[in-house]
This record gives C-alpha cells, structure tokens and sequence, in this order.
C-alpha cells in the first residue's frame, strides 16, 4: 500500500527517460515505488492525489543562494538602472558591504524570520532542496549566525539544505588596509569554527573580492577541514576562478559568465559541476553565461537563483528556467534536468531529481499540461502542490 498515490497526470518528466503520458507516481515512506503510464500501474490502495490532467516533475534544487541577509537595496536597483555600475555602487560604500552592516546588526532570530519567509516561497514555488551560503557577516560570530540560522532552516521546514561558508565573499571594512590579516583571520580562527556547521566553502574569485592565490590558500585550508569547493568564478570578469575550481578538484564553479571555451573542457575534465545563474546576468544586464558550450564540453549543469539581494533577488525557480531558455539557450529539456538532477548532483546529491523507484519523493505538481509551460510563462506561479518526502507541503 502506498503513503500517496498521485493519478492523472498528463505528462510526467521523470529525467530518467523521455517524459511520459497519462502517468502515476506511488510512493512509499517518503520513496517513490513506481512511476510510469498508467495502464502498467499496479493496484494502488492508499492516498489519492488526482492530478486532473496537471503535470509532475521533480521539486527544483536551488543549488547557489546567499539567503541569509538583512536590510534593502532597492536603492542600488534604482542607480543602476540609472546608469552606475555595480562595481562602482560597491566602490561607492554600497554593495556587498552594505549587507554585511545591516546583517551584522540583526539578530539570529530576526534572520531566522527574514529566511523563514524566503525559503517558504521557494518551497510554494517548487524548491525542496536549497544551498544556503554565509558571507554578509564577514567576522567570526556574524558568520556563525549566519550558518546557523541556514542550518536551523533544515531543521524546521520541509527543506533539505546543505550550508556553504563565503567567509570570502569580501574584505570586510575593519579589514580594508590589511587584506592579508583577513585571509589570516580565515584560515586560522573562522574556517576552523565554520566547519562544523558548513558542508562546504566558497570563495568570490574577482577583481576588487580575491585573487587566484588568496583563494588557493583559502581552499587548501577548507579542505583540510573537509570543506570541499565551490567557486565563485568568472563572474563579472575572467579571472581564473574556473581553472582554479578545475585545479583544485572543486564541486562546482558558479556563475561563468566569462568563462571559455577552455574554462569548459578543464571543468569538464575536473568532473566540476557548472552552476549557472542567469537571475543575476539579467539584473546586472550583462551577457548570459555560456551555457549551451559547457553543456557541448560535458560539464554537468546546474541552475539556481543565486538569490541575494545585489544581483539576483530571485526566489522562484521558474523564471530562472526561462531565462536559461530564452536568453542563455539551454533546451528546456536542459534547462529542466539542471534544475532538479543537475543541482543535486553539484551538491553531491544523488537520491533526488530523478522521479523512478527508490528515487526520494521530492514532487512538484504544474498547473500546465506540460513542464514547457514553466519556461514559456515565467510570470505565473503553476506550482500547485510541492510533495517533499512524499508529503504534500506548503
Ligand atoms: O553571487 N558575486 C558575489 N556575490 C553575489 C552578489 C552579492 C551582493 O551583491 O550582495 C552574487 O552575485
Ligand atoms: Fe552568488
């Protein structure tokens, strides 16, 4: 007998196989027992869910966020759309370090609150697993928080997440004459205790964030403490971020707006997941990132919102799978696969993003016959149902 039994579905994308008609999905203690048409269905007792004709796919894993911040930008939105620059709102004492004054001054409860909201709108919008980064505390105690309250997000709400340190997302302003004393800072005291609460590290490799061999050493301590890597990379310029994460054996290189074409096939030959963000190459108006070349080179990719409040204040998977469509030029089939499988599996993930047997019943149901509709109206939430675990949520 199973816990859920979802019937009537039009068109199922399993990312196993072609997507199939007229579908079912049985699920057992929060694993999918069967998925396929249902004409082979086996007799099913148990909870219906009727599908009426809607369609199924994997809940989306937002693979690059930076959800823990307080404060307001809009201010900068509106001087950029103006004409300034985001490097040059940053210089101007905006930016990075504007968050970083306003979250340092937040309490671990009142972030709590301003994360709970966000990650309840992904959830309504489909996300069932979420990369949660630090890196608007920019000192040990404010970067602990941060984690913690991502960590205490997992813990509370039907979400998986998994937590990445960006203690080098900045120099912070204390530090401004002694970048070096930062890196120290890092390496020696905030990574240490980072650790314990954080599966991962990042650093922003930039002009005006780190260079290659400030993040070299970064990393190498990271993964002393077993913090694998990704990487900010070639974001806003090329900066040998991506042949640093292919050097390293990083988990994924993120952003690649400015990778090439030899960035792609050592990432490829790294076996480093390219985590693209076209939210953010949108905000800033910048060129999208490469993505139909590091899919020809063999990378793996992944989508996500890279959600944050500078480049990127996006929630919601489905429009990010419609940018990649439409202005980046990934298929949609692409676009689907790298933002269920392909963000699992950057997170080294691989029970999830897949809708076959043994697969963990993480469920989006469309209000849209197809999973095309959610690249072709970006402006509609056809979320209808999320399932995490095989329970109906949201
Ligand atoms: O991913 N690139 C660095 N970090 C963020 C932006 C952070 C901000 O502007 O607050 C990003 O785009
Ligand atoms: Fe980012």
């Amino acid at each position: 007998m199973s816990d859920l039994f979802l019937t009537g579905i039009s068109q199922l994308t399993t990312n196993a196989g072609p997507a199939i008609a007229n579908a079912v999905v049985a699920v057992e203690d929060g694993v999918i027992i069967y998925a396929g048409a249902a004409a082979d269905a086996p007799d099913q007792a148990g909870k219906r869910m009727e599908c009426d004709g809607r369609s199924v796919i994997p809940g989306f894993v937002d693979a690059h966020t930076h959800l823990v911040f307080a404060g307001d930008r809009s201010d900068e939105f509106a001087r950029r759309l103006a004409g300034e620059s985001y490097a040059s709102i940053a210089e101007s004492g905006g930016g990075i370090l504007a968050t970083v004054s306003a979250t340092r001054a937040a309490s671990e409860d009142q972030l709590f609150g301003l994360v709970s909201g966000r990650v309840w709108r992904m959830i309504r919008s489909g996300t069932t697993t979420v990369e949660i980064k630090s890196g608007y505390g920019l000192d040990l105690e404010t970067e602990l928080r941060l984690l913690r309250v991502a960590r205490r997000v997992g813990a509370e709400l039907p979400v998986t997440v998994r937590t990445t340190f960006l203690g080098a997302h900045s120099v912070p302003p204390e530090n401004m004459n002694d970048r070096s004393g930062y890196i120290d800072l890092l390496v020696n005291e905030m990574l240490p205790a980072a650790a314990a609460l954080a599966d991962y590290c990042d650093v922003f490799v930039e002009d005006g964030a780190f260079d290659v061999d400030e993040a070299r050493r970064i990393f190498g301590a990271a993964a002393t403490f077993g913090l694998p890597a990704r990487v900010h990379a070639e974001q806003l310029s090329h900066s040998g971020g991506a042949s640093l994460a292919a050097e390293i054996g990083a988990v994924s290189a993120d952003h690649l707006d400015h990778a090439t074409e030899e960035d792609a096939a050592s990432l490829a030959l790294a076996g480093v997941a390219a985590v693209l963000v076209p939210g953010a190459s949108y905000s800033l108006r910048s060129a999208q990132a490469p993505g139909p070349m590091l899919a020809e080179a063999g990378c793996t990719i992944a989508l996500a919102t890279d959600c944050n409040p500078g480049t990127s204040y996006f929630e919601s998977m489905a429009p990010i799978i419609s940018l990649a469509v439409v202005q980046m030029g990934l298929t949609v089939e692409q676009a689907m696969q790298a933002a269920t499988q392909g963000g699992a599996h950057s997170l080294g993930i691989h029970d999830r993003g897949v809708i076959a047997p043994g697969m963990k019943a993480d469920l989006v149901v469309i209000e849209a016959p197809t999973a095309a509709h959610i690249a072709y109206r970006p402006g509609s939430n056809l979320v209808i149902q999320t399932i995490k675990d095989g329970v109906p949520v949201g």
